[in-house]
């Protein structure tokens, strides 16, 4: 049997550039394929089909175009040639990313309507709405402004008030205006089309279909059930239709009505199903009436009624199948410092700062997947956890093992590793993979991918990590490479380091897929399949033995805590001032970090791979003299020098040194730049260089950060080497 997976995220409107939370949502989805993916050579095969596309129709898309005096086809276009960047930036590998402005949509939500028409679920009712008689189109809540009828507030929306919070029916603004041309809206009659979410097979379907074990999170199972009401009460007929000019698929048989966006929204799941499809010549009939098809949705709680209650009846009444075996997988939103983001606040982070300023985009992946659960829970973004987390895991646990053992393997061993281990180092491999119950990790791991607890499934990763560094202190390859009679035991355990690290490796690679296809790369491994965890059947210990393996490449570098104070958005408008003191006050107090890179017995930084003359003389650094340094606004971290490094012109340049330094005390030192490094935008400005600045491994125990400074005799621009 063969698991037939179809997977979506939901459909982001296409009305502006992804933000976190689109790429929160992403990142989930796209772990959990990945390790769907990796599973196809173990027991039950897996073909999985992750799509995505833009949601492109309705009012405010139409009104956005029209501001900008192009046609809504036109915005569209310039929105989705903007998802690459984000897509490939954070390794998000949907198979296709499409449309819901496209044939096969169009094709596809007026047959499902057809089908629901057939089956009695539609009906017309005459309803009062608001017009504007100066632009002549009916008018969305959003489309009317007034006061407020609790608080009086000006300029309100025609839904909710944003001053008091007062949700109420437009019909109840004071004084309401229409946002297009200020004129009053009149009340109009108007024929509209509703889905009769109110027929009692409704609420028999749905009674049954979300109350199936498995499909939905227990909260949303009781969530739901509220909405149903005892017999089915609760259900209200759902308005599907909206008055010409609107930017939306024609209703069939209904000249000048279209359909809600939010009909053919989640239809443009299918679509971009079919769309795919059809560009592999595969068959889509087939697929979606496969028994062994299950479909899943990833989504946020915002958008729970759409997906558990009218998509599935849809999906049942216009006879498809897959609704039968469809879960959705509910999650929280992405909060910063426990607060929603806020770009008033500064609090917004943008994806493409991130990837801008150099940021691993494997870093944000892990934090993300070790914070997330199964639960509809919110996930809080906090700088000094996120810099704590990668540093610690990522770095000083993960990239540690790799880093203290390959360069061995190469000098000493022309990178080829043992042919076959001692007794304790297979000792060590069991203590690592198998937990003291007897249960292998790997399959508790597995589980918990499945089931999307990556947190879980990250900690006990987490765990062998420590286990085999555990193992390498024990061992101390450092050591043993200093004595010649000692150099079997080296290979012996260096070899080892690398097996729980291919394992480690494997295990991360869901979450980690650039870092994974770099690690192959360097253990000559042609792919990794999650069959290759297998401890029972030895394929762990037994892959690498006598393998020559590459030149290892540092796999990645840690976090600088000084990017996290760049990546936020500057808090914009009347708030900036106010606000920014209070988010800084908020922030929580250093997290206690595991030591965040590999250590040497002595208690210094391992000393980085090494690199050749030509390496170093990349890095072109100068003797630069601080001609003015002073505070930068806004910054706990940071100050600013003024350089000159002898060009006839001055430098720029933020440095991460307030806590050690006095402005007035720098100004008129000498101290070495990076010259070369390209400019960096930052939120206070361009910085345009580096200054070199020491500092010791455990922060806590030795805290501080020291500048450089020449001898008598250096100058301005003089090139160190
Ligand atoms: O909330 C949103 O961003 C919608 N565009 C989600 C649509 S999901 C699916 F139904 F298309
Ligand atoms: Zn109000």
């Amino acid at each position: 049997m063969t698991r037939k997976l179809f997977v979506t995220t939901a459909l982001p409107y296409a009305n502006a550039a992804f933000h976190i939370g689109h790429m929160m949502e992403y990142i989930q989805a796209d772990i959990w394929v990945r390790f769907q993916r990796m599973q196809r050579d173990n027991g039950v095969a897996r073909e999985v089909h992750f799509v995505g596309a833009d949601d492109t129709h309705g009012t405010p898309i139409m009104i956005a175009a029209e501001k900008e005096g192009i046609t809504p086809q036109q915005f569209v276009a310039k929105i989705a040639a903007g998802r690459a960047q984000y897509l490939d930036g954070f390794h998000i590998a949907f198979d296709n990313w499409y449309s819901t402005d496209s044939p096969e949509n169009v094709e596809l939500s007026q047959g499902i309507y057809r089908k629901l028409r057939d089956a009695g679920l539609i009906q017309t009712k005459i309803v009062p709405r608001f017009y504007d008689p100066v632009k002549g189109m009916f008018l969305a809540d959003r489309n009317i402004k007034g006061e407020c009828p609790v608080c009086h507030a000006k300029d309100q929306y025609g839904d909710n008030c944003e001053v008091c919070g007062a949700a109420y029916q437009p019909t109840e603004l004071i004084n309401p205006f229409s946002v297009f041309t200020n004129a009053t809206p009149v009340l109009k009659d108007s024929e509209q089309y509703f889905f009769k979410l109110s027929d009692p097979r409704c609420y028999e379907f749905l009674k049954a279909w979300l109350n199936t074990p498995g499909r939905l999170q227990p909260e949303m199972v009781n969530k739901v059930s509220e909405w149903l009401g005892e017999a089915g009460e609760k259900l209200a007929d759902w308005d599907i239709s909206r008055d010409a000019p609107y930017f939306g698929i024609p209703i069939p048989d209904a000249p000048g009505k279209y359909f809600y966006v939010w009909l053919d929204a989640p239809v443009g799941y299918l679509a971009s199903l079919k769309n795919y499809f059809d560009k592999k010549g595969l068959d889509y009939e087939a697929f979606l009436r496969d028994s062994n098809t299950e479909q899943i949705h990833f989504i946020g709680k915002d958008i729970v009624s759409f997906h558990l209650l009218f998509w599935p009846a849809m999906l049942k009444f216009s006879g498809l199948p897959t609704v039968e075996r469809m879960r959705v997988a509910v999650h929280g939103h992405l909060t910063v410092n426990n607060e929603k983001m806020s770009k008033s606040r500064g609090t917004g982070i943008s994806p493409l700062r991130y990837l801008n300023l150099g940021m691993n985009p494997e870093w944000l992946r892990y934090y993300i997947a070790f914070k997330l659960n199964s639960k509809v829970e919110d996930l809080d973004f906090t700088g000094d956890d996120f810099v704590a987390r990668v540093n610690s895991d990522l770095i000083g646990k993960y990239v540690n093992i790799a880093s203290r053992c390959a360069g061995f393997i190469a000098k000493k061993f022309d990178g080829k590793l043992a042919d076959s281990l001692s007794a304790n180092a297979q000792e060590w491999i069991k203590r690592a993979l198998v937990t003291p119950e007897g249960v292998e990790r790997q399959a508790n791991i597995a589980a918990n991918f499945e089931a999307r607890e990556f947190g879980k499934a990250l900690r006990e990763i987490m765990e062998i990590a420590d286990i085999t560094n555990q193992y390498v202190d024990e061992n101390k390859p450092w050591i043993l490479a200093k004595d010649e009679t000692k150099l079997a035991e080296l290979h012996d355990v260096c070899t080892t380091a690398l097996i729980l690290f291919r394992q480690l490796t494997l295990l991360l690679s869901p979450v980690l897929p650039g870092v994974a296809a770099n690690v192959a790369k360097f253990l000559n491994d042609e792919q990794l399949v999650w069959a290759d965890t297998d401890v029972a059947s030895g394929v762990v210990s037994s892959a690498l033995l006598g393998r020559t393996i590459g030149a290892y490449a540092h796999l990645m570098t840690r976090v600088d805590a000084t990017m996290i104070e760049e990546l936020f958005d500057a808090p914009q408008g009347a708030a900036a001032q106010a606000a920014a003191p209070a988010v800084k006050a908020e922030k929580p107090a250093k997290a206690k970090a595991a030591p965040a890179v590999a250590v040497t017995e002595t208690g210094i930084e391992v000393i980085a791979p090494e690199i050749s003359v030509d390496d170093f003389f990349k890095v072109d650094l100068r003797i630069a003299k601080i001609v003015n340094c002073e505070h930068v606004e806004g910054s706990d971290k940071l100050l600013r020098l003024t350089l000159d490094a002898g060009e006839g012109r001055l430098r720029n340049v933020f440095s991460g040194i307030k806590s050690m330094y006095q402005p007035e005390d720098l100004i008129g030192k000498l101290t070495v730049l990076v010259a070369n490094l390209a400019p960096r935008k930052m939120k206070f400005g361009v910085s345009e260089g580096m200054v070199m600045a020491a500092s010791a491994v455990d922060e806590k125990t030795k805290p501080g950060i020291y500048i450089l400074n020449p001898w008598p005799g250096a100058e301005p621009g003089m090139r160190i080497s």
